[in-house]
């Protein structure tokens, strides 16, 4: 053969490589509204810079006929490109040969990503459309994802890993994505669940749509399994892109900085008018964060599950921050069991990644019912507790309106490690609201007047003028200032500035235990 026929027969096996299961095959992948593992890759990676790792691999079984049924790439599309000019390692599942589903080469495939993501330090994206583990293969495939998970644990805060999910992600192969920092799911098209429908039906006798068990709109409005829902294939990889210009490619490396054109001294004074006079009124904390950071540009993440905390990333004077915001517009910004496991692991995440943490503050204190402590709320509550301790990142906290209770140490409180702690004006912070609080210290006092209701409104008026304010915690030290709403962008962007370089050390210790 010569060196030309050589090279033909090099072109011919890649070609054939690129058709993945072929025109049939991509047909239907079409016509389910569906993008192929290619056109993905095109669309979410930089042009011209994607590089393919193992095109000519096949599996290598010959049972069931499969010697027959051997397709160079074996279901899924690897290797690395760029984002934004930013090294990424990615795989894609190709569903057009048999279902994208994963046998021994095929996960040997991603782990070989995997690996050299984790050495090098770049982020790893998965692109998922997957039948699960190759039937024809046996355990062989579970063997292999076993391979992936302990791959995504090793990679757990040395690189960001984000999961896009985009055709059918059942059974036990859903747990690769959950190990992931992040899931983006596709309206209609996307589901994961660990037992399909008709596993449901027969275990428990309910009646459950596909979509209904595990669509984009279940994990990211009712179970938190996911963090972004997107419209279409499009968005969901733009997110993926958008996502990635806040982080580190590892945790060696600072996040990236942008010149976003946004003066650092930017004052705002509409921010004056977002707390309103009345304590009971709730507000918007989004527009409290769009107005303090670079250019209003926020991605919320998780923005459809447990909405009384709001968590995501934004800029200040270009330097990404992960802002925890309590939401005074939903129960009323209490802390409850969802949003507590959601911040909590935000935190987490943004403290793995060096990314600082700039926390809004307005919370009545803990979600009380029988339906919290029964689901417990004492062992979740308690992960946010430990998160914002443990993070050494810097801390920044600004405390709005409402600081009561447990939840006024729990929501980064220089106690816990907050690097600079100030309050607004209209600031309360307080063992618990007025009311309660009069109605337990002055009962016997209260019932003894001859007018009672006078009396108790006395009380109140005394006890807030006495509390629900933040100079009786800045005259400890507890806040190290009380400013302006308005300055709240300066001085936030200062106290940053100042912690660039912080550094802080813990005790030597394995790891801490964390009450999951
Ligand atoms: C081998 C598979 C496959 C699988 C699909 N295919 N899933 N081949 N192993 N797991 C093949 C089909 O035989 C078919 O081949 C082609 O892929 C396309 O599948 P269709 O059924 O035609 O597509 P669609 O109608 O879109 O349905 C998709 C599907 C369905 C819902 C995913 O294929 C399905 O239910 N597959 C089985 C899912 C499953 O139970 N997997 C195991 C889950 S448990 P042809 O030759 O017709 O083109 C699991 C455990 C992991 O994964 C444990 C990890 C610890």
């Amino acid at each position: 053969m010569s060196t030309e026929d050589k090279i033909k027969e090099l072109r011919d096996r890649k070609d054939a490589a690129r058709a993945g299961g072929g025109e049939d095959n991509i047909r239907k992948q079409h016509d389910k509204g569906k993008l192929t593992a290619r056109e993905r890759l095109d669309i979410l990676l930089d042009p011209e810079s994607f590089v393919e790792l193992d095109p000519f691999v096949v599996h290598r079984i010959t049972d069931f006929g499969m010697d027959a049924r051997r397709s160079p790439g074996d279901g899924v599309v690897t290797g690395h490109g760029a984002i934004d000019g930013r090294l990424t390692y990615v795989f894609s599942h190709d569903f057009t040969v048999l279902g994208g589903s994963l046998g021994e080469m095929f996960a040997k495939k991603v782990v070989k990503v995997m690996d050299m993501a984790t050495k090098v330090g770049a982020p790893i994206v998965g692109l998922n459309d997957s039948g699960g583990a190759r039937i024809q293969e046996g355990v062989v495939s579970l063997g292999g994802y076993a391979d992936i998970f302990y791959r995504n644990v090793r990679a757990s805060g040395v690189v960001p890993q984000i999961s896009v999910i985009l055709g059918p992600a059942a059974g036990g192969a859903v747990y690769s994505p959950a190990l992931t920092d992040f899931v983006i799911m596709v309206g209609k098209t996307s589901y994961m669940f660990v037992t399909g429908p008709d596993v449901v039906k027969a275990v428990t006798g309910e009646d459950v749509s596909l979509q209904e068990l595990g669509g984009a709109a279940t994990h990211n409005e009712r179970s938190g399994v996911a963090h972004f829902a997107a419209e279409n294939e499009d968005e969901a990889l733009y997110t993926v892109r958008r996502l990635l210009s806040f982080l580190p490619a590892n945790n060696m490396e600072d996040p990236p900085v942008l010149d976003t054109g946004d003066p650092p001294d930017r004052k705002d004074a509409d921010l004056t008018a977002v707390v309103p006079d009345d304590p009971e009124k709730p507000y918007d904390m989004r527009d409290v964060i769009l107005k303090l950071v670079d250019a209003g540009d926020f991605l919320e993440v998780q923005e459809q599950w447990a909405k009384n905390i709001v968590v995501g990333f934004a800029r200040m004077d270009g330097h990404p921050v992960g802002v925890i915001g309590n939401q005074p517009q939903v129960l009323a910004g209490t802390l409850d069991i969802d949003s507590s496991v959601k911040a909590a692991r935000f935190i987490r995440f943004c403290d793995c990644f060096n990314i600082p943490l700039l926390t809004l503050v307005d919370v009545p204190g803990f979600l009380p019912g029988t339906a919290q402590e029964f689901g417990g709320i004492i062992r979740n509550g308690a992960k946010l507790l430990y998160a914002y301790s443990e993070a050494t990142v810097p801390k920044v906290t600004v405390i709005t309106r409402k600081a009561y209770g447990g939840a006024y140490d729990v929501m980064c409180s220089k106690h816990i490690g907050g690097d600079y702690n100030v309050a607004w004006p209209t600031a309360e912070l307080a063992v618990m609201g007025p009311e309660g609080a009069v109605e337990i210290i002055f009962r016997r006092e209260i019932a003894a007047a001859k007018d009672p209701v006078a009396r108790g409104r006395e009380l109140v008026a005394e006890y807030k003028e006495k509390f629900a304010n933040p100079y009786v915690a800045a005259e400890v030290g507890y806040l190290d200032d009380v400013i302006e709403p308005q300055d709240t962008r300066p001085y936030v962007v200062r106290a940053l500035q100042t912690l660039l370089d912080k550094r802080e050390a813990t005790p030597l210790r394995k790891h801490g235990n964390i009450p999951l």
